[in-house]
């Protein structure tokens, strides 16, 4: 049974309290808090929005999208009426002057207590919203600001919306959500790598021959075609989320678990990418957008033809799915590329890193014995957590020594027969006790622009357009030669 050890009393304030990451991730995830005995009763969470509402109304939403989102069996009457007594709702303009007694009446004589001010709203309102935090004198000594991504669209929006975040909130009160890092799976990085002796000392390029950071997802665009239009594959996937993965695998041994020591270390890891330059950039990259096709044995329509649905342009050149060959300038990595490819429309919804270690420098066994498979470490994120290491064993019998290819295995479900959280209840749970261990400082973000940055520039500088790649499959060949290029191969489960 996991040890929860209660947070103290605290005041959520969550602007966007009407919309989807609200309804469908916060409210759930403080619901299992709270049912866990880790929210400790006269906590208040209290949803700031323009709609107007009142508490019941809200209360009523709030109740709607729980038994929506939450399974029938792991939600309790009794501890939802309790839940749903917390939660308050103030009619507030974020971005502008309008509504703001509503929330300073409701938070008035509560200086104290934990403030967590959660802005679940479209980046442009961040600026304009901390504004008014301050103007209304609703930042307290003890407060924090929750910020979504994208933490803009670039390095200059980035760092505008840092400064103006920056003007009000001092950088330890600003937590920047990166829901991969709120993971079972990538915490457990940590534990692999530091917990263990026997990978830690062969972590580096003298035994690993190459990395693979795949992040499948089989939905299309869905209702975000106008911000996804906007962004692609690599601003929305692979500047905070596939980048944060690499660096949890590439970082060196931080010299404490909490505070500023993890995010130091990533931040060199970021800091030593190799940057992708024009002239390598069809070497290094591939992008593709999904064209019609089949998922899970359904007919899908095409990208253009889902944008076009939800209101957006007739053709567009955004990336659904990007392939790249990473390299990481260091000492330990020199010479280790780290494959990373994400995309809409896979066949898969699956995120995995594959740890491919080096052939045995020499065999002892004769060739007909078996093709020696060197080893590989299969870090599954989702679903299905766990973690696999390929290893080759005698097959069994008499006769002459021959080699098969075996796995030791551990499936965290069974092995731990536990309910695994979503990632937002321990990160919500971090911004009450102030832990910003798992969240990304302004540094990171804008280091992760600056590499981000001159890729997007040399695909526009192009003529080449994103390659069509039909749904359902594992993204345009042309991913497939990136990799085999170097001869080497994705790990052949994802295709
Ligand atoms: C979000 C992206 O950050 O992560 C989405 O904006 C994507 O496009 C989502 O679907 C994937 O998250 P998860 O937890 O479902 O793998």
């Amino acid at each position: 049974m996991a040890v929860i050890i209660p947070v103290e009393v605290f005041d959520c304030i969550v602007f966007g309290a009407t919309g989807d990451l609200t309804l469908r991730k916060l409210l759930p995830a403080l619901y299992f808090r709270y049912r866990d005995g880790q929210v400790p009763d006269g906590s208040r969470i209290i949803g700031a929005a323009r709609s107007e509402l009142d508490d019941d109304a809200y209360r009523e939403r709030a109740r709607a999208a729980l038994q929506r989102h939450i399974k029938p069996h792991e939600l309790d009457d009794a501890v939802l009426s309790r839940f749903l007594d917390m939660v308050h709702y103030a009619q507030v303009n974020g971005a502008r002057d309008e509504g703001w007694h509503n929330l300073t009446g409701l938070l008035e004589g509560e200086a104290e207590r934990v403030r967590v001010f959660y802005l679940a709203t479209s980046p442009e309102l961040y600026g304009p919203t901390c504004d008014n935090l301050d103007s209304h004198g609703l930042i307290t000594a003890r407060s924090r600001v929750v910020l979504e991504k994208p933490i803009g669209h670039d390095l200059e929006s980035a760092r505008a919306i840092n400064d103006a975040v920056g003007r009000v909130f001092r950088e330890p009160q600003i937590f920047r959500i990166d829901h991969y890092l709120g993971k079972e799976t990538v915490q457990n990085l940590l534990a692999l790598r530091f917990a263990n002796t026997i990978f830690e000392r062969l972590w580096n390029s003298d035994v690993i021959d190459h990395v693979q950071i795949s992040v499948g997802e089989t939905v299309g665009v869905e209702s975000r075609g106008p911000y996804y239009d906007q962004s692609g594959a690599l601003r929305d996937m692979v500047q905070n989320h596939l980048l944060q993965l690499l660096c949890m695998v590439a970082m060196e041994p931080p010299i404490e678990l909490v505070g500023d020591a993890v995010r130091d270390e990533k931040l060199k890891v970021l800091r030593a990418l190799r940057p992708i330059a024009p002239h390598n950039i069809s070497h290094t990259t591939v992008r593709g957008q999904y064209a019609a096709g089949a998922v899970g044995g359904h007919a899908v329509e095409s990208y253009a033809h889902d944008l076009k649905a939800g209101g957006g342009r007739e053709s567009s050149d955004t990336e659904t799915f990007v392939a790249l060959k990473v390299e990481v300038n260091s000492y330990r990595w020199a010479g280790v590329p780290f494959y990373l490819r994400t995309g809409k429309r896979l066949p898969e919804k699956v995120s995995e890193i594959v740890v491919q270690f080096r052939d045995v420098p020499f065999s002892l066994f004769p060739r007909e014995a078996a093709e020696l498979a060197p080893n590989r470490l299969i870090i599954r994120l989702q679903p299905e957590e766990g973690m696999r290491l390929g290893m080759m064993t005698k097959d069994p019998g008499p006769g002459g020594l021959r080699l098969r290819a075996a796995e030791l295995a551990i499936g965290f479900e069974e092995a731990f027969s536990t309910r695994f959280p979503d990632a937002y209840e321990r990160l919500l749970m971090d911004t009450v006790r102030g832990n910003p261990t798992l969240f990304m400082r302004r540094d990171e973000v804008e280091a992760a622009w600056s590499w981000v940055e001159p890729i997007l520039q040399a695909w526009r500088d192009s003529p080449e357009r994103p390659r069509p790649y039909a749904a359902g499959s594992w993204g345009p060949t042309a991913a497939i030669a990136l990799i085999e290029r170097d001869g080497r191969t994705w790990h052949e489960e994802l295709g």
